[in-house]
């Protein structure tokens, strides 16, 4: 039986695909182990989003094959968004050995990659996109006593925003039927999940024949047993109506929205080609806030994005100031190979001003969370609590808010999976403390 060590970089999407990737592979009886030095094959499953990801799959190849000495049979895969992105490259760099790379599509084509690398001797590869593949008939090897569980309902992305490597490494948009997505909800149930997150690239932009997103949601929440319902990653455009009265109605779908702005001025959303104004997300954040009263708002800020002004960013600090998230994550513009961005404007701002940018982004938000934190205080909240083995801190039971919020609070006679009224007695700008009521 062949051991493989698996490593999984990024989102929760790859996450999840590695998860897809140990239930194909088991199937065909290789077993995964924790020591990469017993593995006879290591698989990094890499990702094109994050910063220098590029070089850190590199120096990742290179210092298993140093690790392992030159003589070592080890194989190495390269699977996730990179290997669409890289292939050429990967074959062609002789010094990095590697012997299959299969790209977000093609797991179920693993076996056989890692036959015809292995018996055969050939590098073997299979990076094709796919407008079909979803895995609805895989069921994910996922890693047992969890509370959370993730559940891709749609893959890849049809928006194009000009940043974004995603609509290339990972393809145009397809969904899972929602009968297949609750089937899966049911056993996840039946497994002792309380939470399930459902997932896609964009993930509101779900459709299956007639059905949409508020649809499918609805359907999940009738599951008996699933407490909780989380989503991610969304579109601004995709809130419409009848979405946002079922979350407001709905007491088991989580009243946290996650609203990527990019950024605040005009004339670089327009660039980004995000497909609205700040008028119009701001018009958004007031509707949601109108319907849902108590939700909580995230957001994603690329600061420097190509020929951004001092003044434009400004625009950004108005539009976060005025649309007060709980939480914001930011990043540094950096050129993605093969988007519109990289092929028309030159990434032109310098470290330095991205740098500063986004520090005064950090600043201006971690003040608008602390307050966000400050004002629970006093409040009876239900906590979802965290799988205890999880916590760094053994004293302490971390668990989740509704609104996401982590929420800290002292051992007792609870455990990870259990909802636990908590009044909140006080707040730092990344945590509350609350006391069982
Ligand atoms: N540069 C910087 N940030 C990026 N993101 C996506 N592509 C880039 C890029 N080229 C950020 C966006 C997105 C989040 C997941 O990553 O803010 O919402
Ligand atoms: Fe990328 Fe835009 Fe699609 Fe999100 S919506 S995955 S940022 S192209």
């Amino acid at each position: 039986m062949k051991k493989i060590f698996l490593e999984t970089y990024g989102c929760q999407m790859n996450e999840y695909d590695s998860e897809l990737v140990r239930s194909i592979l088991k199937k065909e009886n290789y077993e995964f182990v924790t020591d990469e030095f017993k593995a006879d094959i290591v698989m990094l499953n890499t990702c094109a989003i994050r910063e220098h990801a590029h070089r850190k799959v590199y120096g990742r190849v290179h210092n298993i094959r140093h690790a392992r000495g030159k003589d070592s049979p080890v194989m190495i895969g390269i699977l996730g968004c990179m290997a669409t992105n890289l292939r050429q490259e990967l074959f062609e760099d002789k010094s990095l050995k590697i012997d299959f790379i299969a790209g977000p599509d093609s797991y179920k084509r693993l076996p056989h990659l890692i036959h015809e690398a292995s018996d055969e001797g050939q590098k073997s590869y299979d990076v094709t996109l796919s407008e079909f593949e979803t895995y609805s008939d895989v069921y994910p090897s996922r890693t047992e006593g969890g509370v959370n569980a993730w559940i891709a309902v749609m893959r890849g992305c049809n928006n194009f925003c000009t940043f974004c490597v995603v609509p290339y490494t990972r393809g145009r948009e397809r969904s899972r039927s929602p009968e297949n997505v609750v089937d899966e909800v049911r056993r996840l149930a039946a497994e002792g999940f309380k939470q399930v997150t459902l997932l896609g690239q964009n993930v509101n932009s779900y459709h299956y024949d007639n059905y949409d997103f508020a649809y499918l949601m609805d359907e999940v929440s009738k599951v008996e047993g699933i407490e909780r319902i989380r989503f991610t990653s969304p579109h601004p455009k995709d809130y419409p109506d009848h979405f946002l009265d079922l979350m407001a109605a709905n007491p088991k779908i989580c009243k946290h929205i996650h609203l990527p702005l990019q950024a605040g001025n005009n004339r670089i959303l327009d660039m980004m080609n995000r497909g609205y104004t700040h008028e119009e997300f701001l018009s958004l954040v007031d509707k949601i806030r109108t319907k849902i009263p108590d939700v909580a708002l995230s957001t994603d800020i690329i600061v420097g994005f190509p020929t951004e002004t001092n003044d434009e960013f400004e625009d950004t600090i108005r539009v976060v100031t005025k649309a007060q998230f709980d939480i914001a994550f930011t990043f540094k513009y950096s050129e993605r190979q093969g988007t519109v961005a990289s092929k028309k404007y030159p990434d032109e701002i310098s470290e330095a001003i991205k740098t500063e940018r986004i520090m005064h982004l950090h600043a201006t938000q971690k003040e608008i969370t602390y307050q966000k934190n400050l004002a629970h205080i006093g409040k009876t909240l239900t906590v979802l609590l965290e799988p205890y083995p999880e916590a760094k801190n053994k004293d302490q039971m971390p668990g989740r808010t509704d609104g996401n919020a982590l929420v800290i609070l002292p051992l007792g006679p609870y455990k990870g999976g259990d909802m636990v009224k908590v009044r909140i007695i006080a707040a730092t700008p990344h945590a509350l403390k609350g006391l069982p009521v």
